[in-house]
């Protein structure tokens, strides 16, 4: 028991995201859907940011019936003009944002680099580095008005280890790294701190595939991650001050998977 006289508040404070807005893009199903429930069971606003209107429907049910606000922007993050008026939507509604998870991606087939085909790679670019540089480029004026931000892109493991057969995907997810790395330099004199999660917490569609078979096999933990729970408070963490310190880092979300490479 700490003396009554100790500031408890300051450091839980610290810790926080109660009252702030974050908005989680892809929160419709899987990883994104996970961390908006987290995000929402620890007090804050969140934007459910997804172009599968029933999924965004959903999870937007989901956060209201625990209490928290939440709404709803339908939104194609390979289309910069629907990213700019989901921020402004944010901002109308809650007078703020104070977080962006850049967590959506359109996926592809994959294949082999001498296979890659040309719309493959479009899509994955578009999705994936246009789509987190236009969001980062519509909250960048708010956050830099409010002296504080906070921005979450997604990377992969696969990404960072060359994975075979995901030539088009790898491409983008380091080309992720690279962008948000400059970004956490230029950005952090106006207070926006810029990291990227890599998890693992595959899909129910890829139980059972030979890349989620190897996963398991050489996963110090022998598990999946879990959205929510494990990659939700990682999220939390880059949204909260407490990360004031940590810029350009890239997080690998994923049971100490990463030690095999
Ligand atoms: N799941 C994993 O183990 C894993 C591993 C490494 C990296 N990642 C990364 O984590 C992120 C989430 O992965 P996931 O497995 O939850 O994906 P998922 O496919 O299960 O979910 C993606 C969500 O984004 C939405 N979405 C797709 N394209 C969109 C678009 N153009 N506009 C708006 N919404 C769109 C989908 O409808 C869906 O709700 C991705 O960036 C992925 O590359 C995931």
């Amino acid at each position: 028991m700490l003396h009554p006289e100790v500031d408890t508040d300051t450091t839980r404070a610290m810790h926080s995201v109660e009252g702030r807005t974050i908005i989680v893009t892809g929160s419709g199903q899987g990883v994104g859907r996970g961390v908006a429930n987290h995000l929402a069971k620890a007090g804050a606003n969140v934007v459910v940011a997804e172009w599968n209107a029933e999924k965004m429907r959903r999870t937007c049910d989901e956060l209201t019936g625990l209490g928290a606000r939440a709404l709803g922007v339908e939104v194609d993050i390979m289309q910069r003009d629907q990213i700019e008026a989901m921020v402004e939507r944010t901002v109308a509604e809650f007078g703020r944002v104070d977080g962006i998870i850049n967590n959506a991606q359109t996926f592809r087939a994959n294949a082999p680099v001498a296979e890659v085909e040309t719309d493959d790679v479009e899509v994955f670019y578009r999705s994936g580095v246009l789509g987190t540089l236009w969001a980062m480029q519509a909250v960048y004026p708010h956050m830099k008005a409010a002296g504080w931000g906070r921005i979450v892109n997604f990377g992969s493991s696969m990404g960072r280890v060359g994975g075979a057969g995901f030539g088009a995907y790898n491409a983008s997810k380091e080309a992720i790294r690279g962008l948000s790395r400059t970004a956490a330099r230029e950005w952090a004199p106006d207070g926006i701190i810029v990291n990227v999660i890599a998890p693992a917490a595959a899909p129910p569609r890829a139980v059972g595939s030979e890349h989620y078979e190897e996963f398991m096999r050489t996963s110090p933990m022998g598990r999946n991650g879990d959205p929510e729970l494990d990659i939700g408070p990682i999220a939390h963490f880059l949204c909260s001050d407490a990360c004031r310190f940590v810029t350009g880092h890239t997080f690998m979300v994923d049971g100490g998977n990463f030690l095999w490479s």
